[in-house]
């Protein structure tokens, strides 16, 4: 019981210390814990902290932010914004943040689908550590290997390599804008994914700060954290700082082509033929992406589809491939077209034939928009077609991207990397759609999309762990991290469906990594099997 005045008087200086402690700003303190950390002036930081208070808040926030969704007025902001200029600042960061416990969130290319590094749906106040300033490439050719640091984007990685050899290459993502740091801790595919794997399993080695700041490579993490950082979702086990990657040989002049069928031209029955071409060379990829445009009649719309290929060789050995396996495609010299490997980089992302590649410099994307994606494995089975075309003219502006995965030699056994590969999974479907209108409220789109998804389930690939999904492709509506689920897969069934039977060893390496749970956001790898009942 409190009564004597003395009781009243330590009562009161209490909660003055509390309001005198919690009245400087989280940034206050946060400069505060760097400066002491660094034996430094205060001041040095100013310039690489903004604040809401800076005018150049926003312009900072959606410098990389690709999907506009998460840029809206309601979303939740940072508190402020760290933009690290070397390997220290981000040890200082964690530490610093874990010290005051105010949430990070990791941000590298900023192409996340669901903007889970620029905006924490799941807990305010929160900062973000923006690794944009951290972007050196060191290629070394004498050993096919190059350092990349985690801010860079694959784009300016292929550059990079391209200006010391015309005969190197990396398997990373057909987007040149992605983030290096996120898209190899999720994977990473692109179109020489069927002769050299992903971009994780091109890995060699790993720089990394951990949930105590300590810097660590391949050799002080171990074989398992190392095992789990390639594939096995990233903002999970630390932050990425550097990779050392290992360069593939590519041919000195690649083909490239895209030749577009509509409904009247056949295109259901082309594309029941390209299924069985996901086998065929491994120098090959062809892609396919439908899409509605308007009928030639101009009275309605169709479907596209459209064959998009590049091809690790010359034009005459395709045209005898194509001839001789895919002969309904037509393919013709004609539609052929020779190149760099570096130009075919620009061609697969969309940029005008002429670009110079030192546009892969500027580091930016093509185009932003507000846009939901969704994924799927698929076996060899296949979905009606013309289903998907009517569903498809229904969407504004919807896009569902097949990519063929399975090839030969590029089966890597599960204990490679955390990344769920499976002979029976052979596409990897993507479904999109997109907007730009910023008085929409989405709603209609979501729809849409999660229609589709819906009515896809029969034709996907359920195992017995569940629908596949890519981890890079994230789709929060697989679930999302919450306190006391009501069961195992109300807790986590977004882990199965990344990471399939994986998930269980990635939950035990967190727990060993990150045990505090310090990397966390919406669908982060949880570190209590406990949740998992
Ligand atoms: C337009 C577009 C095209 C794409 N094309 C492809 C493609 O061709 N192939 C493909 O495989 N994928 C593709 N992706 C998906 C892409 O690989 C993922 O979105 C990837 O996570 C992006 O990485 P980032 O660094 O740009 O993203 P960010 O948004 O910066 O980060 C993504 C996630 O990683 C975490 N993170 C970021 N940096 C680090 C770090 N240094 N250490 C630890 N965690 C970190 C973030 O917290 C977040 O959870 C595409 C995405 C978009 C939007
Ligand atoms: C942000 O504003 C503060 C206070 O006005 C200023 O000291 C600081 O230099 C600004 N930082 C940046 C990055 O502009
Ligand atoms: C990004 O920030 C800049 C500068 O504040 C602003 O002009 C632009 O409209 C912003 N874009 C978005 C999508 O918010
Ligand atoms: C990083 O910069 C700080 C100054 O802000 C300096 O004290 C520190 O030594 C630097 N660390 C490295 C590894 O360069
Ligand atoms: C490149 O790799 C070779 C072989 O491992 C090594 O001798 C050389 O020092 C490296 N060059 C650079 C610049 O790191
Ligand atoms: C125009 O073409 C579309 C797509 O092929 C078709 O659905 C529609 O019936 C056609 N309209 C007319 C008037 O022919
Ligand atoms: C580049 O595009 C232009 C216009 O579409 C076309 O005329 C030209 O042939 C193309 N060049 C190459 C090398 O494909
Ligand atoms: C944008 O969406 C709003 C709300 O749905 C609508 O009223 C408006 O007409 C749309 N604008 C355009 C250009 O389509
Ligand atoms: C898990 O819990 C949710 C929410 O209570 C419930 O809807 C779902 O049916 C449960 N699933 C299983 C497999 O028990």
């Amino acid at each position: 019981m409190v009564s004597s005045p003395s009781s009243y008087l330590l009562i009161i200086v209490l909660l003055l210390l509390v309001l005198l402690t919690t009245s400087a700003s989280i940034e206050e303190n946060f400069i505060q814990c760097l400066s002491s950390y660094f034996s430094s002036n205060p001041k040095q930081f100013s310039t690489i902290i903004i604040t809401r208070k800076n005018e150049s808040f926003m312009s900072t926030l959606n410098s990389t932010a690709q999907n506009l969704r998460y840029l809206t007025p309601s979303m939740p902001k940072p508190e402020f914004i760290f933009t690290p200029l070397n390997e220290s600042h981000v040890q200082a960061a964690v530490i610093c943040s874990k010290k005051l416990d105010v949430h990070m969130r990791i941000r590298s290319g900023g192409h996340d689908y669901e903007g889970v590094s620029y905006v924490s749906e799941i807990e305010t106040p929160f900062i973000i550590i923006d690794l944009a300033k951290l972007r050196t490439i060191n290629v070394n050719i004498t050993d096919n290997s190059a350092w990349v640091q985690a801010g860079a984007t694959i784009g300016e990685v292929y550059y990079r390599i391209s200006e010391k050899s015309a005969v190197h290459g990396f398997p990373g993502g057909i987007c040149t804008s992605i983030g290096v740091g996120g898209h190899i801790a999720g994977g990473g595919f692109g179109a020489m994914v069927r002769k050299y794997g992903l971009a994780a399993d091109n890995v060699l080695d790993a720089k990394l700060v951990d949930a105590n700041g300590r810097l660590l490579d391949r050799e002080a993490m171990g074989e398992i954290p190392f095992w789990a950082i390639r594939g096995g979702g990233s903002g999970n086990f630390g932050i990425i700082l550097w990779w050392k990657i290992k360069l593939v040989p590519v041919p000195e002049t690649v083909t490239v082509f895209t030749v577009t069928k509509t409904v009247e031209q056949g295109a259901e029955d082309i594309f029941l033929a390209w299924k069985d071409v996901a086998s065929i060379d491994n120098d090959l990829f062809i892609r396919v992406i439908f899409q509605p445009v308007s009928a030639a009649n101009k009275t309605g719309r169709t479907v596209s589809t459209s064959y998009n290929a590049l091809f690790l060789g010359d034009a005459s050995r395709l045209l005898k491939i194509m001839q001789h396996d895919f002969p309904k495609l037509g393919l013709t010299e004609k539609d052929c077209l020779k190149m760099s490997w570096i130009k075919s980089v620009l061609y697969l992302a969309g940029y005008p034939n002429d670009t110079n590649p030192d546009v892969l410099l500027q580091g930016k994307p093509i185009f932003k928009n507000y846009f939901k994606g969704k994924s799927d494995f698929f076996p060899f089975s296949t979905p009606p077609i013309q289903e998907l075309f009517a569903r498809l003219v229904e969407e504004d502006n919807p896009l569902i991207i097949w990519n063929p995965w399975a090839g030969g030699i590029t089966y890597f056994p599960n204990s490679v990397t955390p990344f769920p590969y499976g002979f029976e999974n052979l596409y990897l479907v993507e479904y999109l759609t997109l907007w730009h209108n910023a008085s929409e409220d989405g709603s209609k789109h979501l729809d849409w999309i999660r229609k589709i998804y819906k009515y896809m389930t029969p034709y996907t690939n359920t195992q017995n762990l569940g629908r596949i999904a890519y981890v890079n492709y994230r789709d929060f509506d697989l679930g999302v991290n919450k306190k006391n689920a009501a069961n195992f897969t109300e807790a986590a069934a977004w882990g199965l469906s990344y990471y399939q039977e994986n998930f269980k060893k990635l939950v035990k390496i967190k727990n060993k990594m990150d045990p505090e749970n310090v990397f966390r956001h919406e669908q982060s790898i949880p570190p209590d099997l406990s949740i998992m009942a």
